[in-house]
C-alpha cells in the first residue's frame, strides 16, 4: 500500500532532520509546509507578506493557505508512491483535510512523533543554521560544519532563519501545545501513532524511524 508519513513534532524536534534522512532512503519526496511557506513569503504580494510575518511572529499560517499548499504539491506525479509530509498537519482541521485527500488518492497514513523535552528544543532552535544551497541542517552547538559558517556538502553558506530567535520560538512552542498537541489523541485512537524518542543521536533517531516504517516495530 501506497503511504504518507508523517513527521510529528515540537519545533526543533528534529522531524526536519530525519523527513531528509527518510526521502533519500524511501525515494519519497519530503514536503515541508514551512519550506514552502518561506519560499511563499518570499513574493512581494499581500499573501507573501501575511506568511512572512507570520513566520517570523512564530503563528501558524491559516488552514485555508495550508489546504491549497498541500493539494497543489501532492497532486504532482513524484507523490504516485508516496510522500513525506514535514510539519503538516497542525491543527484538527488540517488532519481532518488529510483524513479526506489520503482516502481519495488511496494511501495509508502512519504518524511519526518525535519526541524531546522543552529544554533541548531551545539549544536546537537557537543554534540551528542551514544550508542557503542544499538545505543541510547543522546546530552550532550540537552539530557544527567543519568550517563555521559554510556547509560540509557544497561551502555554500549557512543562513538562520528568522523565526530562531527566543522569542518567536516561545510563541511557536505555545501555538504546537494549543494547536497541534491536541491531534495526539485524535490519531492515538486510530492505532497509527508511533512514539520516537528523539533525544538520542541523528543516527539512532532514524534507525527508529525506519524500524516503524518497515513494520519491524508494529
Ligand atoms: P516549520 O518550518 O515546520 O518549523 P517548526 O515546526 O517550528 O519545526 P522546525 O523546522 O523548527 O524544527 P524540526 O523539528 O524540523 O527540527 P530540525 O530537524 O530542523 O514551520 C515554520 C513556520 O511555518 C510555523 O511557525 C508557521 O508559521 C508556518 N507553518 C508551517 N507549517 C504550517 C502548518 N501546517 N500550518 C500552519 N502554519 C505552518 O532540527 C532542529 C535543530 O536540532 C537542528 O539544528 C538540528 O541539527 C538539531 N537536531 C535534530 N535532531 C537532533 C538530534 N537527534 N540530536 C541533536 N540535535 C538534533
Amino acid at each position: 500500500m501506497q503511504k504518507v508519513i508523517v513527521m510529528m513534532g515540537a519545533p526543533g524536534a528534529g522531524k526536519g532532520t530525519q523527513a531528509r534522512r527518510l526521502a533519500e532512503r524511501l525515494g519519497y519526496p519530503q514536503i515541508s509546509t514551512g519550506d514552502i511557506l518561506r519560499e511563499m513569503a518570499a513574493a512581494e504580494t499581500p499573501l507573501g507578506r501575511e506568511i512572512r510575518a507570520r513566520q517570523a511572529a512564530g503563528r501558524l499560517v491559516s488552514d485555508d493557505v495550508l489546504a491549497e499548499v498541500i493539494l497543489t504539491r501532492t497532486s504532482r506525479p513524484d507523490c504516485a508512491s508516496g510522500y513525506i509530509l514535514d510539519g503538516f498537519p497542525r491543527t484538527l482541521n488540517q488532519a481532518r483535510m488529510l483524513e479526506r485527500l489520503s482516502g481519495q488518492q488511496g494511501k495509508d497514513v502512519i504518524l511519526l512523533r518525535v519526541v524531546v523535552s522543552e529544554d533541548s528544543l531551545m539549544k536546537r532552535l537557537t543554534g540551528r543554521r542551514t544550508c542557503s544551497q542544499c538545505g543541510e541542517i547543522y546546530n552550532v552547538y550540537l552539530r557544527p560544519p567543519q568550517h563555521e559558517g559554510f556547509c560540509d556538502l557544497d561551502g555554500a553558506p549557512l543562513e538562520q532563519r528568522s523565526d530562531d530567535n527566543a522569542e518567536s520560538v516561545t510563541t511557536r512552542l505555545r501555538a504546537y501545545e494549543e494547536s497541534t498537541a491536541p491531534l495526539i489523541d485524535f490519531y492515538r485512537t486510530s492505532g497509527r501513532l508511533f512514539e520516537i524518542n528523539g533525544e538520542l543521536p541523528v543516527d539512532e533517531v532514524f534507525r527508529s524511524v525506519m524500524n516503524v516504517v518497515t513494520g519491524k516495530r508494529k
